[in-house]
């Protein structure tokens, strides 16, 4: 069991595969706590041979006596995680005693989903490509500072009436022609509380106890660096801070708790939903990349844009998180390639750019600058040693780390936990020995 408190969390544009790597580590650490996003996320778990998909509650819940915690940086839509705890039962996975979920944590109200599809027409061709799940309304209510928190539906019922006959009128004023009665959406709430009252805890002192024992917590991202609120390519990103800052304020855990980071990438690049994506690949290469990688979304089931391995991207996470280093993933959908590209820059018409810009303009016309590496023709699928590895890959590999400027610790050769590399001496194997 490790001591050491790690931040596992996406490094490109979401669907890294970060729920393997957060289900291989998980049996090291006694806590696994969500800090930001919502039922936005996505990830696909095989329990007795019965597909799942998991996008609230931490897939540590599959592992016995690992607690999971649900931040209040997280917006919680109380029937989506009424399902998915509904369905683990199913599966014979009781909840009970190890799912606690942050008092602080704002509600996704009934009515979120329906303003984030109208907010979506409104903007018509500048459209986000939202998951249509009420998360930007859900977190626009707690900026706004009118937003409904778990304890408010556990607390004074007169105050969550007036809130709620609030939060309704000004939905009324924003879709018109169409007036809600807010005593039924209140009603729901306080059913919803009673459901979730076992659950609720202060989170933060939960986790301030549990690393005081010397209990290792992992803090797990969804989405990843570029679809962050601040950090992103903005607009086109979600609504929260899925980067390690994210970790402090949707945990209430300080920043020296956090003892590393672990960005996890593809080797090569994916995004769903609208907004830039530099390497972007069209045709057969593209088609290839989706088919072999399964590219398509967990929550909404939406084909995935495809292109290549940006150093730029992956460079740029390593600064904003202060990677330690890489869970590189998916590199055996690249088996049989003759060629692979990394893309070390952008060429605009104002010269050629190493670092990720803010203003995206100037990306919309900008070419890759790439290099390319030869492919390898023996497969790495399945292979569990960074030797074993084809020459061609090692050098792909070593390439990605030159530069990106993060060691890839953890490689993984395909989707079953045993199919991966953990390196000789990194930083990862330092953290589970601890
Ligand atoms: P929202 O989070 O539903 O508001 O969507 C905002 C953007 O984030 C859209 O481009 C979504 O496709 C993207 N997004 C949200 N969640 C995920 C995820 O789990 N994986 C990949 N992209 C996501």
């Amino acid at each position: 069991m490790s001591n050491t408190n790690i931040a596992v969390l996406g490094a490109q544009w979401g669907d890294e595969g970060k729920g393997k790597i957060v289900d291989m580590l998980t049996p090291h650490f006694s806590t696994v706590a969500r800090y930001q996003g919502g039922h936005n996320a996505g990830h696909t778990v095989y329990v007795k041979g019965a597909k799942f998909v998991l996008h609230l509650i931490p897939s540590g819940i599959l592992h016995p006596g690992v607690t999971c915690v649900i931040g209040n940086g997280v917006v919680v839509d109380p029937q989506a995680l009424f399902k998915e705890i509904d369905e683990l039962a199913r599966m014979g996975i009781d909840v009970d005693g190890r799912l606690r979920i942050s008092e602080k944590a704002h509600v996704i109200l009934p009515y979120h989903r329906e303003l984030d599809v109208l907010s979506e027409a409104r903007r018509g061709e500048r459209k986000i490509g939202t998951t249509s799940r009420g998360i930007g309304p859900a977190y626009e209510d707690k900026v706004g500072r009118r937003g409904i928190r778990v304890c408010d539906l556990l607390g004074d019922r007169d105050a969550l009436a007036d809130e709620v006959r609030e939060n309704v009128s000004a939905r009324n004023r924003i879709i018109k022609d169409s007036t809600l009665d807010w005593k039924p959406v209140f009603d729901q709430l306080i059913g919803y509380g009673e459901r979730m009252r076992d659950w609720v805890t202060d989170v933060s002192l939960f986790l301030h106890e549990t690393m005081k024992e010397g209990k290792g917590v992992m803090f797990e991202g969804a989405q990843a660096t570029l679809l962050d609120i601040d950090h992103g390519t903005y607009p086109f990103v979600t609504s929260s801070n899925a980067s390690v800052g994210g970790v402090c304020t949707g945990l209430g855990v300080p920043p020296k708790a956090i003892g590393g980071v672990l960005g996890v990438a593809k080797a090569y690049t994916t995004r769903v939903g609208e907004g830039p994506l530099p390497t972007e690949l069209s045709g057969e290469l593209a088609d290839r990349l989706r088919e072999s990688g399964q590219e398509y979304g967990a929550s909404t089931g939406r084909p995935r844009r495809c292109g290549w391995f940006d150093a730029v991207v992956v460079r740029y996470s390593a600064r904003i998180n202060g990677l330690d280093a890489v869970a590189l993933t998916k590199l055996d959908v690249l088996d049989g390639l003759s060629e692979i590209r990394i893309c070390t820059g952008y060429k605009t018409s104002a010269g050629t750019i190493t670092e990720f810009p803010a203003d995206l303009r100037p990306l919309s016309s900008a070419e890759p600058v790439y290099e390319t590496l030869p492919g390898w023709s023996s497969p790495t699928k399945g292979v569990t040693q960074f030797d074993a590895l084809p020459a061609e890959a090692r050098r792909y590999i070593r390439r990605l780390e030159e530069a990106s400027g993060v060691d890839c610790a953890i490689i993984s050769t395909g989707s079953d936990r045993s199919e991966t590399i953990v390196k000789r001496g990194s930083v990862v194997e330092q953290w589970l020995a601890d």
